[in-house]
């Protein structure tokens, strides 16, 4: 598998994709994620805190804030003429080397996904890690309704992440039942 850099910059830090999936690659819906977690969400926490995220426009909308304590780059084909937030960057894909070489060296980059977004940076040669949480959630009978609104990955995605990624360490080993949706996280590395 050739994988390749989508831009150039900044080669000596961690860049990492962190998310949650179910198993057959449910990652939300269109007003955002299905699970509460809250020890995942520490989990993102604790990793992304002071760091740079990267996520899609959609991602932002669905979050409605930039996450506090982090540099905030928001990929978007349209970004708007200005920011007052030095810490919320709406930027093209094109624009993301000259953004982080002008905020300088010393941070890890995380991709916070969506689906797009996700799918875009598999293949960058800079991902050495992903933080992955499986989430065992399934839609309820009751909920069919919903099924349109659910945003997955292609079913090539998971199985690809697997295979490019293929060393893997627990983070939390034991399957926890929240609330009633059980969850794992481990990291895969290459
Ligand atoms: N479970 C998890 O870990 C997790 C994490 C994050 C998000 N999510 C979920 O993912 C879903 C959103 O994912 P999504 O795929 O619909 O949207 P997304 O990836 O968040 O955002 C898509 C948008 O990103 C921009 N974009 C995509 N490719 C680009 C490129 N090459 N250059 C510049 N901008 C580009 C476009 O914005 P413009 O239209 O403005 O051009 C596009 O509409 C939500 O349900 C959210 O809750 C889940």
């Amino acid at each position: 598998m050739v994988r390749w850099s989508l831009t150039n910059a900044r080669p000596s830090e961690v860049w990492s994709l962190i998310m949650a999936a179910t198993p057959e690659g449910i990652i939300g819906d269109d007003k955002g994620l299905l699970w509460n977690i809250p020890e995942d969400m520490k989990h993102f926490r604790e990793r992304t805190t002071g760091q740079i995220v990267i996520m899609g426009r959609k991602t932002y909308e669905t979050i409605g804030r930039p996450l506090p304590n982090r540099i905030n780059i928001v990929l978007t084909k349209t970004p708007p003429s200005t920011s007052t937030n030095p810490n919320l960057l709406f930027i093209r894909l094109a624009d993301l080397d000259t953004v982080l070489l002008a905020l300088g060296s010393g941070k890890d980059v995380y991709i916070i996904g969506g689906k797009e977004i996700y799918e875009l940076f598999l293949h960058d040669e800079r991902i050495t890690r992903v933080y992955l949480t499986t989430v065992y959630w399934c839609l309820e009978p009751e909920d069919e309704r919903k099924k349109d609104k659910l945003v997955s990955f292609s079913p090539e995605f998971i199985p690809e992440l697997h295979k490019i990624f293929g060393r893997e360490t627990w983070i939390q080993p034991e399957t926890i039942n929240y609330n009633g949706t059980k969850y794992n996280i481990k990291m895969l590395e290459l």
